[in-house]
């Protein structure tokens, strides 16, 4: 074991807590979320004071964990400055459907060192669900060990995707695509980029694609789903997914069938 595990080793479990409770802390504030306290940050593109505070919290309590870290965040409560270690975090990822008083939504929590993601947490505070996954052991959802499905074609997959908030001309053309094999496979939107890319991971579905992502909406899910033997890509099958905005995940088997049929078909 290196210096680098051991430490992971160490944080682990104070990154699981501090997932746990702004989680916790989400739900608790749903219940009594008004109306207007709801703003707009564009068309359905919803914000409020809880995805900030939990923003807050969340740097608050990792800073702590690693003092010498830096922060990549949706609500930008702190500027990222370049160090050896940064955090990408969205405190709530699903915030659409948690304005509506529906779920699911998480809370995701990626570790970055240099330029590869070394730790990533998923938590779903409604279902319960908690996805972990360190660089030196395997993916895991509840402490139990995570495995894709075997699904190696398009009819009967079982697959996510979600509709970004500015849709250019390539990711409609993706959807017209999708539209295409509505009688072949069931096509879900299920409102959490994180969680349902770790419902790939989880052997739920089968495979997961969206345009428009941000690195907070798939740093952490994306590194889960590897550990537990999936593929990501961007639209081109190469891995510039984190930060360019184009995510195809898949069980593996998948993925070139996907890309071929949704993803790259004109
Ligand atoms: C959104 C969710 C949603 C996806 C959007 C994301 P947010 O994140 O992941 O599923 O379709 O593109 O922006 O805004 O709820 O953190
Ligand atoms: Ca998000
Ligand atoms: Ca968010």
């Amino acid at each position: 074991m290196n210096d680098k595990e051991m430490d992971l080793n160490n944080i682990v479990d104070e990154v699981i807590l501090l997932a746990r409770t702004t989680g916790a802390y989400l739900a608790s504030e749903q219940r009594s979320l008004q109306k207007q306290e709801i703003e707009l940050k564009g068309t359905r593109n919803y914000v409020t004071y809880i995805d900030k505070e939990a923003e807050r919290r969340l740097v608050k309590g990792l800073r702590a964990i690693l003092p010498e870290s830096a922060f990549l965040t949706e609500e930008e409560t702190v500027t990222f400055e370049p160090r050896d270690y940064s955090w990408i975090i969205d405190p709530l990822d699903g915030t659409t459907n948690y304005v509506h008083g529906d779920s699911p939504y998480s809370v995701s929590i990626a570790l970055m060192h240099e330029t590869k993601v070394i730790l990533g947490v998923v938590f779903d505070p409604v279902a319960d669900q908690l996805f972990v996954a360190t660089g030196n052991g395997a993916a895991t959802l509840n402490g139990e060990p995570l495995g894709v499905s075997r699904q190696e074609s398009l009819t009967n997959a079982y697959i996510g995707f979600g509709i970004p908030y500015s849709l250019d001309s390539r990711g409609e053309t993706i959807l017209v695509n999708a539209m295409k094999q509505f009688r072949n496979c069931s096509f879900r939107i299920k409102g959490s980029a994180a969680l349902e890319i770790c419902y790939v991971a989880a052997g739920i579905s089968d495979a997961y694609f969206h345009s428009g992502l941000s690195p907070w909406d798939v740093a952490a899910g994306a590194f889960i789903l590897e550990c537990a033997g999936g593929r990501c890509s961007d639209f081109s099958g190469g891995d510039h997914y984190l930060f360019g905005k184009e995510m195809v995940a898949s069980n593996g088997k998948l993925h070139e069938t996907l890309m071929q049929h949704i993803i790259t078909a004109e």
